[in-house]
């Protein structure tokens, strides 16, 4: 796998930034540079499977293709333009752009998606001939891009739904914690595996899963079925299997201090069958 550096945006929680920069540092040994909601850094292209299958505090991992200031929707058009989508995407395959938009401008976040999506098709058929499909429902490559006040970027998202579902959950509970808090609340709590971390109203059980899964060093890709990076022409499924493989070695089966306890019965029982299907409930 090359080793050349590429350009990366992470998406986390907002609040949590600075965490989550930790968290990509202690990962992939490189510096991340947080901002609002979301991480910033460079990294080999081997980042792509060690956020996706390790990381527990990022939502979506995106290969950057575009970064900067825009002042308006041309600006937009010409900054996507710019970009020499052959290399990310094949001839063959559909994409969607989705866009968001913070801030005041205007024009909306589905006309920044419109503008992108004819970018992309007009830079690609000048480089390659071929017009590209759009597919909005399934598409082969989702294209993010986001714009903040004037601070715009655009990449592929790697990661396709975002990580903070973790796919452990059988019960759903009403007002269950998610996933990627549960465990910025663990890490900011200074809590040390040897005590007892006890969650008194404990619902569907996120915090004490997600506080076994950390103790125990089990990735969070261990659950997960399938990522968008399945479907780029830049990445393959030899290299997924090989960096959950080694993922998996660090995991260790060790007994954890965990009590959960919850005034309703009915909670209780669903928080149980999370913690069976992430196959933590020998330690809760
Ligand atoms: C927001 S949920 C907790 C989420 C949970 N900590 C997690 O990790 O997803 C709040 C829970 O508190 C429980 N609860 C509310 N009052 C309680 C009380 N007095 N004693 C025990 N549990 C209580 C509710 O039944 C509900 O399941």
């Amino acid at each position: 796998m090359p080793s050349k550096n590429f350009a990366f945006a992470a998406t986390t929680v907002y609040g949590f930034e600075d965490l989550a920069a930790l968290e990509v540092e202690q990962l992939l040994g490189v510096k991340a540079e947080p901002s609002i909601g979301k991480l910033f850094f460079k990294a080999p292209l081997s980042a792509i499977y060690k956020l996706n299958i390790e990381a527990r505090l990022l939502h979506k991992v995106i290969l950057l293709l575009w970064r900067g200031e825009v002042c308006s929707l041309e600006e937009i058009y010409k900054a996507a333009r710019q970009v020499d989508y052959a290399s990310f995407l094949a001839p063959k395959q559909s994409f969607a752009v989705r866009a968001d938009r913070f801030g005041t401008h205007p024009f909306t976040s589905m006309d920044i998606a419109a503008a992108v999506g004819q970018a992309v098709i007009d830079s690609y058929r000048s480089s390659t001939g071929v017009r590209l499909k759009v597919n909005l429902d399934n598409p082969d490559v989702e294209i993010l891009c986001q714009l903040r006040d004037r601070d715009f970027f655009l990449g592929i998202n790697t990661t396709g739904e975002s990580l903070h579902k973790r796919n452990y959950r059988v019960y759903d509970h009403p007002a269950a914690l998610s996933s990627t808090i549960a465990t910025a609340l663990i890490k900011l709590s200074g809590w040390s595996e040897r005590h007892l971390l006890m969650d008194p109203m404990c619902g569907g059980g996120t915090v004490l899963i997600e506080a076994a899964l950390l103790a125990r060093r089990t990735p969070p890709g261990k659950f997960k079925k399938s990522y968008a990076y399945f479907k780029l022409v830049f990445t393959s499924l030899e290299d997924h299997q090989a960096f959950l493989k080694n993922a998996l070695k660090n995991s260790q089966q060790r007994e954890v201090p965990l009590l959960g306890i919850d005034k309703s019965a009915e909670y209780l029982q669903g928080a149980r069958a999370n913690a069976s299907s992430a196959e933590v409930s020998d330690t809760i």
